[in-house]
């Protein structure tokens, strides 16, 4: 497998919002849905990119709470889609001993596509290699609010601590088993979290790419890698270094 040819700190834990495949499909003449075909290929390219710079945990947007907002064509493309991608692309993760994961809220969506994250879970649950996960009917804030009301039945049952902390909010999450995310990318050249990821992403570096999804690449990665590489992560710490001296 290729190799990035930069060094430095390699994110541990990257997450993509894989956007631009209607523009895409549309620049060229062809549906939407067409574009969310092209996108297959590049999310191969970059598993497989990740893998080989070393990247620890994978979180991709796959399809949000609000895109069922979309025509009711464009959704059940996408429901279809998700289900064949999984079908179509376990076997070959699996080959590459990557754990894939669903973070996700199941009311709406289809229990078919549900039925084949489990499988692919399940394929995969042993693997030690690139955590994959794939957020599919997601949405940072309904995550957020279904962690309250879950503490809120808890503490009736006695079962909260006296004292909320980030590592009580952290084990109600969906991504509970997930680390925060340090490298947050979005492709298509929109400047926005559009509610992805939002408590595990306080401290994320952005990085927003000009290139739409169908287009992305495993280079496009590391090219986003190298740029965290430069960053400089303070956590609100500061360090005092007058020039010249
Ligand atoms: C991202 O591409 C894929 C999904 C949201 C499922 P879009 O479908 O949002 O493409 P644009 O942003 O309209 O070009
Ligand atoms: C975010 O993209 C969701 C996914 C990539 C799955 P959208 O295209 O839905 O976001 P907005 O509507 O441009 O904010
Ligand atoms: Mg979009």
């Amino acid at each position: 497998m290729k190799k990035p040819k930069f060094s430095g700190n390699i994110p541990s834990h990257v997450a993509i919002v894989m956007d631009g495949n209607g523009r895409w499909a549309n620049a060229r003449g062809l549906t939407r849905v067409e574009g969310h075909r092209a996108g297959e290929t590049a999310l191969m390219d970059v598993i497989e990119g990740a893998i080989a710079a070393g990247v620890k945990y994978l979180t991709v947007f796959a399809f949000s709470t609000e895109n069922w907002k979309r025509s009711p064509d464009e959704v059940k493309f996408l429901m279809n889609y998700n289900r064949e991608v999984l079908l179509r692309r376990r076997d070959q993760l699996n080959q590459w001993n990557v754990k894939i994961r669903w973070v996700g809220t199941r009311p709406k969506l289809w229990p078919s596509v549900i039925d084949q994250l489990v499988a692919a879970e399940k394929l995969t649950k042993n693997n030690t290699g690139l955590v994959f996960t794939m957020c599919v009917n997601y949405g940072g804030r309904g995550e957020i609010i279904e962690a309250i009301n879950q503490m809120l039945v808890d503490k009736d049952q006695g079962k909260l601590p006296a004292k909320i902390t980030d590592k009580t909010v952290q084990k109600y999450l969906l991504t509970k088993d997930l680390p925060d995310v340090d490298l947050f990318i979005r492709s298509s050249g929109e400047q926005r979290i559009s509610n992805f990821l939002l408590w595990q992403s306080a401290y994320a570096e952005f990085v927003f790419m000009d290139v739409l999804w169908p287009d992305f690449n495993r280079e496009h990665l590391w090219s986003a890698l190298s740029e965290y590489s430069k960053r400089n992560r303070r956590f609100g710490k500061a360090e005092d270094k007058p020039k010249g001296r």
